[in-house]
């Protein structure tokens, strides 16, 4: 989306929310371009493959971020997890729990700090901004297909996730770490997203998902 609207949304953010989002705003851009391409599905293989990235992203993001201990915050990271809705669109699909294990993942960036974590955080969070789109994306073309995924809002609000980035993050050092952190995490999704758009990934569902297709 252009950088004017998000920044027009994001005009009564806290300083550290508005900094982290200029520090993505460029790759966003990229990662909407794929998010097309990543829908335009033509049949439940091609959803398949479609959730399947998600999985790779969300699988090892979500860990990463629960590995911190975010007490000191105030904010309960579980409230961004979105996991469980995916999992389950996925067993829908014929694609069973050990098939979903055996999933490649998304390379993530070196995550360190806890004010870093706060970067990763903001692109999980943002990540479902263009949920109700993507929804849309899915849903015209595979009217039935599962889409807990898109559907399911998270459990923390705008609001709270700015308040904490103000108790996390108090230092201009902390928010210059936070928004390096989201944007290389930003690009680490670009790149991955980019590696399944082409169909450069061969997903080990392939085989099995054409079976129930
Ligand atoms: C993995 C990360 C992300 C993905 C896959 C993603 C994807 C998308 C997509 C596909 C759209 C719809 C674009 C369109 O209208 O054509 C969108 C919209 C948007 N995104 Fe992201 N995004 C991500 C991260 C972020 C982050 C970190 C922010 C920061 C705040 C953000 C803010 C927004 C906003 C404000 C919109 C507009 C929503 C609306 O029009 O209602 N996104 N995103």
């Amino acid at each position: 989306m252009p950088v004017s609207t998000a920044e027009s949304r994001l005009v009564n953010a806290p300083p550290a929310v508005r900094q982290m989002w200029l520090a993505v705003a460029d790759a966003h851009t990229d990662a909407t371009r794929h998010m097309e391409r990543l829908h335009a599905v033509k049949d439940a293989d091609d959803y398949c493959q479609t959730l399947a990235a998600y999985f790779g992203w969300q699988d090892s993001a979500e860990t990463l971020l629960l590995r911190f201990d975010w007490s000191p915050t105030q904010w309960d990271p579980r409230t961004l997890t979105r996991l469980d809705g995916l999992h389950q669109d996925l067993l829908d699909l014929g694609v069973s729990s050990a098939q979903q294990a055996a999933l490649p993942r998304c390379r993530l960036p070196e995550i360190n700090t806890l004010a870093e974590a706060v970067g990763l955080a903001m692109v999980l969070l943002g990540s479902t901004l263009g949920a109700q789109k993507m929804h849309r994306w899915v849903r015209d073309r595979l009217p039935e297909a599962p889409v807990r995924f898109f559907a399911t809002p998270v459990r923390t609000s705008w609001r709270d996730f700015g308040a904490m980035t103000e108790r996390a993050l108090p230092t201009a050092q902390q928010r210059a770490a936070a928004a390096s952190a989201a944007a290389r995490t930003m690009h680490a999704f670009v790149s991955w997203a980019e590696t399944w758009a082409s169909g450069n990934v061969q997903s080990p569902i392939r085989e099995e998902v054409k079976q129930v297709a």
